[in-house]
């Protein structure tokens, strides 16, 4: 356990070490939404909204939201915190329009298309002269079928950890979301607050937020 590595200041660092996300608070000025949301240091940007009910108990839909700068090849999510077996959402940017992708990979090759993740896109997704933004609703992104083959539910009552990995090099056919990509550049892990990201306010924002 990692607490008992500490020698000195204990008590202080054992509430910071606790207490720890890299996920704030954050309104989205587009949309209303409030999510938590993460900045890595690569300046791409991830943010979680979720249902007042969400748990560990049963599935749920989440509102997540992607910003990053334009001339990024393309960004990825990764919902269990790893390449492989869990949900990864793939964006970039197509001319004036974003395009997404949902994904999963079972090995360390391009991920195949993956059919258990619905995408609903919402406002708040667009391009900008230094941003493209993906907001959407996602059904099958807080849960899946793990390695073991056993069903795995995010806890939305506590914090999760995620992982992101982009690209510098555009993906090969923008305009079509099963277009093959290269390798990232980068990958990295963050912690989010599941429970922070939770809000009664999911399904107005939901039903505000759907395109006509
Ligand atoms: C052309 C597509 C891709 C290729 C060829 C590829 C290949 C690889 C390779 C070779 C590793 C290193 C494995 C190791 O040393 O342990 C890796 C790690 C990783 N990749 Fe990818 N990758 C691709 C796309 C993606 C995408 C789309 C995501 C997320 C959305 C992603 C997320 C990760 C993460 C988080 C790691 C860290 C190790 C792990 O958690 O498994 N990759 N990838």
């Amino acid at each position: 356990m990692k607490l008992s590595t500490v020698t000195t200041g204990v008590i202080g660092l054992a509430g910071s070490v606790i207490a720890q996300t890299d996920s704030t608070p954050f309104v989205d000025a587009d949309t209303g939404i409030t999510f938590q949301s993460y900045t890595s240091t690569d300046g791409i940007t991830y943010r979680l909204a979720l249902p007042a009910e969400a748990s560990g108990d049963a599935g749920y839909d989440v509102i997540l939201q992607i910003v990053a700068p334009t001339e990024l090849g393309w960004a990825g999510w990764a919902w269990g915190g790893a390449m492989t077996y869990n949900p990864l959402t793939v964006v970039w940017k197509d001319g004036d329009s974003v395009q997404f992708s949902s994904r999963q990979a079972t090995g360390y090759y391009v991920p195949a298309t993956y059919d258990d993740a619905k995408y609903t896109v919402l406002k708040g997704t667009g391009v900008n002269e230094t941003h493209f933004k993906f907001t959407a609703l996602c059904t099958g992104c807080a849960s899946w079928t793990d390695f073991d083959g056993n069903p795995y539910i995010l806890n939305g009552a506590g914090d999760t950890n995620f992982a992101y990995a982009f690209s510098n090099t555009p993906v090969e056919e923008p305009a079509n979301p099963e277009s093959g990509f290269s390798i990232h550049d980068n990958v990295g892990r963050w912690i989010h607050d599941l429970a922070g990201a939770r809000s009664d306010q999911f399904e107005e924002w939901v039903t505000t937020n759907t395109p006509a």
